[in-house]
């Protein structure tokens, strides 16, 4: 059968310890998988963040202790990382982090309503090569599927580390329409995640894009 989207993602096991294999047989209790558990999970929150390839999750969990009051539904496919993520959450008895595990656009796609106040992306897999460059989650295709899910003046916040996926980033945003590009925003502030203090050790600037949803 053919995928309907392309892999933006490697698919890799990863090295996955003991601990985080075995946090993973908790997963069911603290993952979503459709609009009906995220109602369900957000009944008690008055605002509700989506963080997309949240890698190991430090700025998720950064995010969710500072914002008690905000439900983080945090998306990957690496399987070690939401085993260590799962972990963090278990450890700390963090009670507003929801995990995604898959393609997060699969489950956008049946969303169909605006529900979020904020989505991030941080550093998605850069896809250097030019023949892989099909493969970047953030395109004009990928800006009209997440619109209808963000709510009026929801923010769509995304950062990368690669200079040549800025400039696609740029041009990307320049074709889109409903979105209006803000200066800055909070989430410049927040954790650095581990592709974050990768690029600033090795001396490369993180290029940040804020929409703001306006129609
Ligand atoms: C380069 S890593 C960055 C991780 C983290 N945001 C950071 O800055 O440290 C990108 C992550 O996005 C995840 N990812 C890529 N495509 C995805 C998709 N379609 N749905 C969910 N996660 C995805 C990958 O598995 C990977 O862990």
């Amino acid at each position: 059968m053919r995928q309907k989207y392309l892999p933006s993602f490697v698919k890799r096991r990863g090295r996955i310890t003991k601990s985080q294999e075995n946090n993973l047989n908790h997963l069911e209790k603290f993952e979503v998988s459709n609009i009906d558990d995220i109602s369900k999970a957000k009944i008690s929150f008055s605002k509700l963040t989506l963080e997309i390839g949240f890698g190991n999750g430090d700025n998720t969990l950064a995010l969710a202790k500072a914002n008690p009051g905000t439900l983080y539904l945090a998306s990957e496919v690496y399987i070690a990382g939401i085993g260590y993520l799962l972990g963090e959450i278990i450890k700390n008895d963090i009670q507003n982090i929801k995990l995604i595990s898959g393609d997060i656009r699969l489950l956008i796609e049946q969303i169909k309503k605006p529900i979020f106040d904020d989505v991030l992306i941080i550093c998605p897999d850069p896809w250097p090569k030019l023949k892989h460059h099909k493969r970047r989650m953030i395109n004009s295709e990928f800006l009209k599927l997440v619109h209808p899910v963000i709510k009026n003046n929801g923010n769509l916040f995304m950062s990368t580390d690669w200079k040549n996926y800025a400039e696609s980033i740029e041009e990307t945003i320049l074709e889109s329409n409903g979105y209006k590009r803000l200066k800055s925003s909070i989430y410049e502030k927040s954790e650095l995640t581990k592709f974050q203090k990768r690029a600033m050790e090795e001396g490369r600037k993180i290029y940040t894009f804020t929409l703001k949803k306006v129609s």
